[in-house]
């Protein structure tokens, strides 16, 4: 018999093997709970205005771990913090790369950020600089005298606001520019115009919607025409524009600040990571992309999530007047007489920190965290996950979740008192900043703006609903997007506190 032939017949029980192991594994894939989708959009139409609350109740027809189609997309959604546990136990690398498509080439400065970069050397090195020079305990203190500045102007501007309307405020519009001009001035230093401000505070919103548009270009590139119909190009097209124009502008003008001041701007970011740029000891290079993909991403990520999350905090202490009481007489302990809360006494208020925690179990700004999508095939749950599978973990669902907290629905910050969980990414079921390799690098960052600005609204006034308007006619819906805020803004009247 020829050699070749012989090959041949001792392949064949080698191919039944692999054939009869293909079956095996689309099988199993093929159990993977999957609600019913319809031809070209998959289950798009699913996601409905606030895709964590739908998915959510998917969940519960479908079971913890669905896998969904958003078009062409195969997705799979995590509900359950056990199955959150063993992805990140045994797959984190596996999902430690962002998902690439036309919106996330823009959102991540082409590819030169590190929120939806890819995974790689590159980004690694980024999220170190990160860490180790702009978001670090160090440096956030650092940057002590630039958050404590702004705390007055936000005081005065409820006192302003308050006589323009009759004593209403719109207290959502004020922690808004408070939080952006907190960022920015951390970000960018002090000289950035109110008129930037509020230009990159608008380009940051803009960025939420775009997650959930679709670029028809990312199913195929002949149906790139579709994206030019639907108006998708141009507005991506303006989106870059826009963050060209600022970047170009804001470099040009830190040069001129750095001689007015004197140096001192070389500690907000943009003046650290330029001067890192020139250090040859850094061990990797800097590009002016990356400078702009960085700076970016800390107003994309910063600004909206701790913003919402200070929105959130004043809605539930209307909401929980107990809690607010609780809130106040600690302050005035803790103040004693003082006319501000200091950044030093911040830490002697452990009831206003667990009441956070509660804020962003019940409402986590990112309720879906940032999507990933696996590196390599692997397993979940036994079943076979293939390579480019996008993950989404439904972090709003696990602070709901009865196996993990007791009467789950139930606004009580008593819950985290004697308990050691937290947000740090160590306690599976409370993950509101992320977990793994991809977690977020800008808690303590977050947490110094928003407890400061918290304990002085607190200790400064009193708040109450206008008249008419009762704690039930508060909507607690969120928006739609990828960062949960409250859909109604905050109207309240501020009166000044008797305790001081
Ligand atoms: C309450 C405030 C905040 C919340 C709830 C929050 C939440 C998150 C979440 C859920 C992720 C995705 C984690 C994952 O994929 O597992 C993330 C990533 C990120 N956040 Fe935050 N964030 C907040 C504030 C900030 C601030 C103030 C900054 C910086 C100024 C920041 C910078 C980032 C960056 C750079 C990433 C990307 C990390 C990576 O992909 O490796 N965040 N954040």
């Amino acid at each position: 018999m020829n050699p070749t032939m012989l090959a041949a017949i001792l392949m064949i029980p080698f191919l039944f093997l692999l054939l009869a192991r293909r079956k095996v594994i689309s099988q199993k894939e093929a159990l993977l709970p999957s609600p019913p989708r319809l031809p070209f959009i998959g289950n798009l139409h699913q996601l409905g205005s606030i895709p964590h609350r739908s998915l959510y109740k998917l969940s519960k027809q479908h079971g913890p771990l669905m896998l969904l189609h958003l078009g062409s997309v195969r997705t799979l959604v995590v509900s359950c913090p056990k199955i959150v546990e063993e992805v990140i136990r045994n797959n984190d690398l596996v999902f430690a790369t962002r998902p690439m498509s036309k919106l996330m080439d823009v959102l991540s400065y082409d590819k030169n950020d590190i929120a939806f970069a890819q995974y790689g050397e590159s980004w690694r090195q980024r999220k170190k600089i990160a860490t180790t020079h702009l978001l670090s305990s160090q440096k956030v203190k650092s940057l002590s005298f630039d958050r404590v500045e702004e705390v007055p102007l936000l005081l005065e501007n409820v006192v302003d606001a308050a006589s323009r309307g009759n004593g209403v405020i719109c207290l959502t519009e004020i922690l808004n520019s408070y939080v952006t001009n907190v960022i920015t001035r951390m970000v960018l230093g002090s000289w950035i115009s109110k008129e930037k401000k509020t230009i990159l505070s608008k380009l940051s919103h803009d960025s939420s919607p775009l997650f959930y548009e679709v670029s028809f270009e990312d199913f195929s590139p002949n149906l790139k025409w579709l994206d030019v119909l639907s108006g998708l190009d141009r507005k991506i097209e303006s989106y870059k524009k826009n963050w060209d124009a600022l970047f170009e502008d804001i470099i040009k003008n830190h040069a001129n600040e750095s001689k007015e001041e004197n140096g001192k701007n070389n500690t907000y970011f943009i003046g650290t990571l330029l001067d890192l740029q020139k250090d040859s000891s850094l061990g990797s290079t800097i590009t002016n992309e990356h400078i702009r993909g960085l700076t970016m991403d800390m107003i994309i990520a910063g600004i909206d999530t701790t913003f919402a999350t200070l929105d959130w905090c004043m809605t539930e202490l209307i909401r929980n007047p107990e809690v607010m009481k609780k809130v106040k007489e600690e302050l005035r302990k803790v103040a004693q007489g003082e006319d501000m809360i200091s950044e030093e006494l911040l830490g002697q208020l452990s009831y206003m920190k667990v009441f956070i925690k509660e804020v962003i179990r019940l409402h986590p700004p990112a309720p879906l965290l940032l999507p990933r999508e696996s590196l390599q095939e692997c397993q979940i749950q036994g079943y076979n996950i293939p390579k480019k599978t996008r993950l989404v973990i439904n972090a709003w669902a696990f602070g709901r979740d009865e196996s993990y907290w007791e009467a789950p629905e139930q606004f009580k910050p008593e819950r985290f008192f004697d308990s050691t969980v937290d947000y740090k990414g160590k306690d599976f079921y409370f993950i509101p900043f992320g977990v793994g390799r991809r977690i977020c690098p800008g808690m303590d960052f977050s947490m110094a703006i928003i407890e400061i600005a918290l304990a002085n609204l607190l200790h400064r006034f009193d708040w109450n609903l206008p008249s008419g308007i009762t704690i039930e006619d508060m909507d607690m819906d969120e928006g739609g997007g990828v960062i949960a805020f409250r859909k109604q803004k905050l109207e309240l009247v501020p009166t000044a506190s008797m305790v001081n």
